[in-house]
């Protein structure tokens, strides 16, 4: 895939509920560039962001591992990112936003979004943590039990490794002191969904903050 070419063709890949799907979609529309975002691919038949997608009226596409179909699990993950691929290749697909999508990308499909000039994969990520602290699946959660005073919001990167790869940005909240979880968590996602898109429109400016080196 050439990266090279200045058409920006975004694809979100979410997995869940598909809150930051839909504020990406929001603000797409707002600044008129909803063409910008091709389409939306989910690994899960039951996500909440399929009904979403279609209530916006936006493509969707599920694309499952078929794990029962394979005689193992990586053969199973290579054959939906291999059909993953297809279709972005078919849509000149050069930028990726995971949000909230749960499957680690293989090195392989990393590779395909490689920007040489850049030196980065044009795939970010969102991530529920203060990164580098509690980087893994659960970041509200374990941010919450170790009781810090601070927690916040990272948009990164992807690279081979779970979440470490290149910090975009970073947005901060407090704990109360009489947060549970889902209070904690609505702080942080509210956050999510104003720091995020405004990482898609610096994607769609050309401003996004290019990687040190
Ligand atoms: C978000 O908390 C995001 O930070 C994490 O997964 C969650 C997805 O939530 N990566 P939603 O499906 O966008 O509501």
């Amino acid at each position: 895939m050439t990266l090279l070419n200045t058409d920006i063709n975004i694809a979100i890949f979410a997995s869940g509920t598909g809150t930051n799907a839909c504020a990406l979609l929001e603000h797409a529309k707002k600044i008129n560039q909803c063409s910008k975002i091709k389409l939306i691919i989910t690994d899960n038949p039951n996500a909440g962001i399929i009904k979403k997608a279609r209530d916006f009226d936006f493509p969707v596409l599920t694309i499952p591992m078929e794990q029962e179909k394979f005689a193992s699990f990586s053969e199973a993950k290579r054959n939906q990112e291999n059909k993953i691929y297809k279709i972005l290749l078919a849509q000149k697909i050069n930028w990726i936003m995971l949000a909230g999508y749960m499957r680690i990308l293989s090195k392989d499909f990393l590779n395909k979004f490689y920007n040489e000039n850049t030196l980065v994969n044009q795939i970010v990520n969102i991530h529920p943590s203060l990164l580098p602290n509690f980087p893994g699946k659960d970041g509200y959660q374990d941010a919450f039990n170790a009781n810090v005073s601070e927690s916040g919001i990272t948009i990164h990167y992807v690279d081979n490794g779970v979440d470490t790869g290149q910090i975009i940005a970073q947005s901060s909240f407090q704990r109360h002191q009489d947060d549970t979880l889902e209070t904690f968590k609505a702080r942080g996602q509210k956050l999510e969904h104003k720091l995020y898109p405004q990482v898609l429109e610096k994607i769609i400016n050309g401003s996004i903050l290019k990687p040190k080196g």
